[in-house]
């Protein structure tokens, strides 16, 4: 018995996980997104399924796949149906990791048909996303909640701001600075920050133990 709880230290816990980029509509056929794989969030997901928890990924666009008993994949596209996804699975859950790259702004108005081009220049009025982290935070009764911060300057001091408004218990910095980090690389350097600030920086890893990491963290949470 003892065996099992130490392997399975998340067993009977309910982990949401956010994921990849989102994708804004402009028209029909085309989208203001980013460059996120979505491998960051995938990771956190397999390891907190493979140390028991129950796991909810919501996802937006990516070629990636996950395939685990305990793991529930929920696609979606936009932000705000990143929202939706959150706000239908936040009551059910214990902790929340949130790895998407949300899209800050969004078209004001999505084109019904395939615009043309007409002018030598064109502009898109866009408008704010709501801040699903934000909201999670604001809302939030018991659930441990973790968040990322992509900062390439103030990293240290933006990242803590965000703890605070967001009432997150840590924050995840990943730093673009160093050299295989970031998108598109198989590696991370990050820093954890908890709420009261204590920094704990990490080395250079590939995502897989970065992962692990985050996943601990509130494994720890739980841990008598
Ligand atoms: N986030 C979110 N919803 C948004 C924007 C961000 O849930 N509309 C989440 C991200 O998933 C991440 C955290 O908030 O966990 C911080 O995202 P980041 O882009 O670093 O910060 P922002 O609050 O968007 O501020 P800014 O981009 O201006 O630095
Ligand atoms: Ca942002």
């Amino acid at each position: 018995e003892k065996d099992l709880e130490s392997k399975l230290p998340l067993k009977g816990k309910k982990i949401m996980v956010t994921a990849g980029p989102t994708y804004e509509a402009i028209d029909p056929v085309r989208f203001i997104g980013n460059h996120a794989s979505g491998k960051m969030g995938f990771d956190i997901a397999l390891k907190a399924a493979e140390k028991g928890a129950e796991v909810v990924l919501i996802t937006g666009p990516t070629h990636l796949c996950l395939k685990h008993t305990n793991v529930e994949i929920v696609s979606v596209v936009s932000a705000d149906e990143m929202y939706e996804a959150c706000f239908a699975n936040y009551d059910a859950v214990d902790a929340v990791i949130a790895a998407a790259a949300v899209a800050d702004y969004k078209p004001k108005k999505m084109a019904t048909h395939k615009i043309k081009k007409s002018e030598d220049t064109f502009s898109i009025e866009l408008e704010k996303n709501k801040d699903i982290l934000l909201s999670l935070g604001q809302n939030k009764k018991s659930q441990f909640l973790i968040g990322f911060a992509l900062e390439t300057e103030n990293e240290i001091e933006n990242a803590k701001a965000k703890i605070l408004k967001k009432k997150l218990d840590y924050i995840v910095l990943n730093s673009l600075n160093d050299k295989g980090a970031g998108f598109g690389t198989p590696t991370n350097k990050v820093t954890f920050i908890d709420k009261e600030f204590n920094c704990f920086e990490q080395e250079l890893k590939s995502k897989e133990l970065v992962a692990e990491d985050i996943v601990n963290l509130i494994v720890k949470k739980y841990e008598v």
